[in-house]
């Protein structure tokens, strides 16, 4: 792994840019045609540097930088739902994880993180533009970080690939699904959850949420957690204390957490 190839560099408003420093001239999206290695190199954490009219900040490359500045397609999963999903199934080192879909590798640079060296992380998805910017932001995260699991990706909707998840490992002790259509999805991998494993489920929309739960309950599996995380970010008052923000409370989505006992 090469620590230095990548960096993390910050607006004064909280922008971020993830930067490969690598040498030649190229485009680098939102901050122009340069030489990364001559622009860059020479500036060290917490340093700032002048990039056209931009004041950038050199910062180290951690999560929460590299998920403010991933590339985007699909719409992703952020720290509030992120935290809890992996929290609430347990995964640390040495987990076996079956994501579906990548979309854009939101979920999949949380899940990176908190395996580890150690852990196998099975990510699916059957659109090769979603999976192209998802896996982009995963080779980041490979690339910068000191630690990544052993990571299969796997082309095709999950329903249709299970003998080839089945090949990098028969048994997962975490599963989470964020797709458009759960109940085939948890039908098809039911039998991949090891006992005493979870499946988490994430879905935009109520129907969403009650066809997973049945399709869950029909596995056999127990619904463990079912609900919206909601989060109230607080400010600076202008005339001075503090207090909720003004805007309104986003959606999500809704999580479901089922368990499988025997
Ligand atoms: C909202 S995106 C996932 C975003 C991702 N969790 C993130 O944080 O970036 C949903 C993805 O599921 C994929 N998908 C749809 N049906 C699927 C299926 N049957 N199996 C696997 N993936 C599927 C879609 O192509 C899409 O990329």
């Amino acid at each position: 792994m090469n620590q230095t190839q990548w960096s993390a560099f910050l607006e004064a408003d909280g922008k971020v840019h993830i930067v490969e420093l690598t040498s030649g001239v190229r485009k680098i999206k939102g901050l122009g045609v340069l030489d990364a290695i001559e622009t860059f190199s020479n500036i060290k954490m917490g340093e700032e540097v002048l990039v056209g009219q931009k004041v950038l900040t050199r910062v180290p490359f951690r999560l929460p930088e590299l998920s403010k500045g991933m590339l985007r397609r699909a719409q992703t999963i952020s720290a509030k739902d992120a935290g809890f999903m992996t929290s609430r199934l347990g995964i640390g080192p040495g987990d076996r994880i079956l994501e579906a879909g990548i979309g854009s590798g939101g979920l999949s640079m949380y899940i990176a993180r908190v395996l580890g060296n150690s852990g196998t992380h099975v990510t699916v998805e059957p659109r090769n533009e979603h999976a192209e910017v998802g896996l982009e932001n995963l080779r980041r995260v490979k690339e910068g970080w000191s630690e990544f699991p052993a990571h299969h990706h796997i082309e095709g909707a999950i329903e249709d690939v299970v003998e080839e998840i089945e090949k990098v490992s028969d048994e997962f002790e975490g599963i989470i699904l964020d797709l458009p259509e759960h109940t085939s999805a948890i039908e098809a991998v039911a039998p991949l959850l090891g006992i005493g494993g979870r499946i988490a489920c994430y879905c935009p929309v109520t129907s969403q949420l009650e066809a997973a739960w049945i399709a869950c309950e029909q596995a056999g599996f127990e619904i463990e957690w079912a609900g919206e995380l909601i989060e109230r970010q607080w400010g600076k008052a202008s005339k001075g204390g503090v207090r909720p923000v003004n805007g309104p409370f986003g959606h999500t989505a809704f999580l479901l957490v089922a368990y499988r006992r025997n």
